[in-house]
């Protein structure tokens, strides 16, 4: 019925959103973007995947996973002393053509969607509309800060008395290292290192260990478009020694990290540790995203944004909705709305077309997850049957919803296709101040039809996006910038006007004429 839904529901006019994502390629015709802000419905990427069929598959045949050696300290060394030797000649490069390096980058990218679709599909078991989507996310946010670095870094003249030139400038800091996750592999870990070089940073990056074959071709598409190859150097390796060692690097000027709260936090304080200038840090990490819907909500509508929400990825974004807030009145009818939905829903292999939600990352994150069932089992109430994998693909896990009687028993993060639902009754403000109290701060849906309650509970949340009836995953770039507060991270939002900004040393100048 999700796919019924979006027939009757919205037309194919309102679904082209993103306009960072509509410019067509001669060589490539993309379809119209139908993943948007308004409705990112499973249709939408079908038709999108379908339409690019013949491509796609293709790539699938012909694109290997390239294997990649892990840095050594010594290499991290030698990287950081050249990162830090090669930023004032990149700084001092116009930001117009930095700005237009990011943007052949960009053309380079959609013209190769399909072959870098492949490897998200075979390196991070994306499904074909997961990927396609991520590939689109990577070119806007190579097209957005390069047009926002020309804006921000235009130095401000500011009024002042006679006889005195008030100037503000913009520049680089200088080495930044940059720190993605696995699970957004090229649109994360791009959005990082184009807006650090946008602004006249230099760049070590260092991907996550489970994917590192995606950044490594995002790294030599970005020096075949003209980014030097000491202005941006790739490291991998693990977290603990190479991630850490960067970080410990003395002459670094910033740290962008996303990923969980509690590395985070393990960064923040190494760099606290450390001797010398105070080194910003820029932290996106997790959530315990919550979804508030009284009972003047429209239960089909609710039903495809729970299941979009909290499903599709196999649940394996930071914006994906973990816990449902069903007031009493309403919640067994949303139930069995969402009970028929998912068992819709295709777990399978990422390579066929008609899956929906593929396998988790790794045995690593199959094993995290079956515990946190483990325990949901024996704590709270399942609402959807113990499904018999219907295939023997290694790390399947299909979609899961269990009650629980009280918010505050929502303790963790499952980074996985599993819901927690929780009955409320009175006052929805009350809802929103126990969300609040999780600490988290990311994403929040609502659903309700009273406006003057949709614009009253998200003031009261603290969180970095609200959604108001509909799905609460896919922020696009420049439309919705994305990124919370509290333990889901410092901000500024990825994707955003003031993103920028903490990539850069500020000077005032002024000049007594
Ligand atoms: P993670 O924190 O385990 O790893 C993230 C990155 O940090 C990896 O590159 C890892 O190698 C590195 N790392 C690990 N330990 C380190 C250390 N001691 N020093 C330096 N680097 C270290 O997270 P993950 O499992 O890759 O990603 C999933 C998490 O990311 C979830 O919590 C999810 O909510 C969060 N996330 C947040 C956002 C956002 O925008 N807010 C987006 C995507 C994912
Ligand atoms: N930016 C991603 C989303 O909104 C994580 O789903």
């Amino acid at each position: 019925f999700v796919h019924q839904l979006a027939d009757e529901s919205v037309g194919m006019d309102e679904l082209l959103i993103s306009p960072l994502r509509l410019e067509p390629q001669p060589s490539l015709p993309l379809p119209a973007d139908l993943y948007g802000a308004k409705r990112a419905n499973s249709q939408g990427l079908d038709l999108a995947v379908a339409s690019m069929r013949e491509p796609l598959l293709a790539a699938l045949a012909s694109t290997p996973v390239p294997a990649v050696a892990e840095a050594s300290t010594a290499e991290v060394d030698s990287a950081s002393a050249q990162a830090v030797a090669a930023f004032a000649g990149w700084n001092h490069t116009p930001v117009a053509e930095r700005a237009a390096t990011l943007r052949r980058a960009a053309d380079a990218l959609q013209q190769q969607l399909p072959r870098f679709c492949a490897l998200l599909l075979k390196e991070a078991h994306k499904t074909w509309g997961d990927a396609v989507s991520e590939v689109r996310e990577a070119v806007d946010f190579l097209r957005f800060y390069a047009n926002d670095a020309e804006r921000v870094m235009a130095p401000t003249t500011l009024p002042g008395p006679t006889g005195e030139s008030n100037v503000l400038r913009l520049e680089g800091r200088g080495a930044w290292v940059c720190i993605s996750p696995w699970n957004f592999p090229l649109a994360i870990f791009m959005g990082q290192v184009a807006a650090a070089l946008a602004t006249g940073n230099t760049v070590l990056a260092k991907p996550a260990e489970q994917t590192p074959a995606v950044a490594l071709e995002a790294v030599k598409l970005l020096h075949a478009a003209g980014v030097p190859a000491n202005v941006l150097q790739l490291l991998h390796g693990p977290g603990e020694t190479v991630g850490a060692a960067l970080v410990a690097q003395p002459g670094i000027a910033g740290v962008v990290f996303t990923g969980s709260t509690q590395v985070a936090k393990i960064i923040q304080r190494a760099l606290a540790a450390k001797d010398g200038a105070i080194v910003p840090l820029i932290a996106e990490t997790g959530g315990i995203n919550a979804m508030l819907v009284d009972s003047t909500a429209l239960p089909e509508q609710v039903a495809d944004a729970v299941v979009q929400s909290a499903f599709r990825s196999a649940g394996q974004r930071c914006s994906a909705l973990r816990l449902l807030c069903l007031h009493e009145g309403i919640a067994d009818h949303v139930i069995e709305m969402i009970q028929g939905a998912a068992k819709e829903l295709v777990a399978g292999s990422p390579a066929a077309l008609a899956t929906d939600l593929g396998p988790v990352i790794d045995a690593e994150a199959f094993e995290g997850i079956g515990r946190h069932l483990t325990r949901l089992h024996a704590e709270a109430k399942p609402l959807l049957p113990a499904a018999a994998p219907a295939t023997t693909l290694p790390n399947l896990i299909p979609p899961q919803m269990f009650e629980v009687k009280a918010i505050a028993d929502v303790k963790a993060e499952i980074f996985g296709p599993v819901l927690q639902v929780v009955r409320w009754g009175g006052d929805p403000m009350d809802v929103i101040r126990q969300i609040n109290a999780l600490g988290y701060g990311l994403t929040l849906g609502i659903q309700t039809r009273i406006d003057s309650r949709a614009q009253a509970l998200a003031a009261a949340a603290r969180v970095g996006n609200v959604y108001v009836n509909r799905n609460m995953i896919g922020a696009v770039v420049g439309v919705q910038p994305f990124g919370g507060e509290g333990l889901s991270g410092t901000g500024p939002k990825a994707g955003g006007p003031n993103y920028l900004h903490r990539f850069c040393a500020e000077q005032t100048l002024t000049i007594n004429t």
